[in-house]
């Protein structure tokens, strides 16, 4: 029972601090780097609104060649705006975000279960810019990625080249809106996919 008490009373000492810090202190702008405090919490809540039976799950597509073009595509498509071709998230969009998209390649995301992984992608993140696919692409697509998302640490400059062209919409069998525009050159940071404006 002192226990339970305890960490009631930490928890909500966390929470107002947090509100302190994050609000009070930094308004709303989203042009700060989250606070440890605000990412533990983070964290905690996301750990607990993640059904175990979610977290469990197992990825069922064996790793394939034809599986991880297919995943490479998809990424270029859908998550390399926010996120990089190299998972590392140096993009315009992905790091002035809050909070801002992870370096994948690090230990936060690579200690998640494959189920978890493959929630986030289906359910998105509440509060934050990762929107939710599960209505967008198939339950295989999504656990394609999982194996991709796996790779990324692994990720060759060879793989990096052929998503290249893809990113730059000469490759790749997705529509795209009518009327856009070919893309034109700015200098971005390296695994930057060139942009559509
Ligand atoms: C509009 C920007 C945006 C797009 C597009 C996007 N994401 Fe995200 N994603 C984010 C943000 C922001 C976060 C960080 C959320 C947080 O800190 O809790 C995130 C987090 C994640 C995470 C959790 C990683 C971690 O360590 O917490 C996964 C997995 C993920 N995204 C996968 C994808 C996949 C796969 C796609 C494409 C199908 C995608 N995202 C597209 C913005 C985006």
């Amino acid at each position: 029972m002192r226990k339970v008490i305890i960490t009631v009373v930490l928890t909500l000492a966390a929470v107002a601090a947090f509100f302190y810090f994050a609000i009070v202190r930094q308004g709303f702008s989203v042009r700060t780097k989250p606070s440890e405090i605000e990412e533990f919490l983070i964290e905690q809540a996301r750990n607990l609104a993640t059904p175990p039976a979610d977290k469990n799950m197992k990825n069922p597509h064996a790793e394939t060649p034809q599986g991880m073009a297919q995943a490479r595509e998809h990424w270029v498509d859908h998550c390399a705006v926010c996120h990089g071709l190299d998972g590392k998230g140096q993009t315009d969009i992905g790091r002035n975000q809050y909070p801002p998209v992870p370096d994948m390649t690090k230990e936060d995301t690579q200690e998640m279960t494959d189920g978890q992984i493959y929630s986030t992608i289906v359910n998105g993140v509440r509060f934050s810019g990762m929107p939710a696919w599960g209505n967008e692409h198939t339950a295989e697509q999504s656990w394609r990625l999982v194996s991709f998302i796996r790779h990324l640490p692994k990720l060759t400059p060879d793989e990096l080249k052929q998503m290249q062209p893809m990113a730059a919409g000469k490759q790749g069998e997705h529509q795209h809106q009518a009327g856009e525009q070919v893309p034109h050159t700015h200098t971005h940071p390296p695994g930057t996919p060139p942009r559509k404006h």
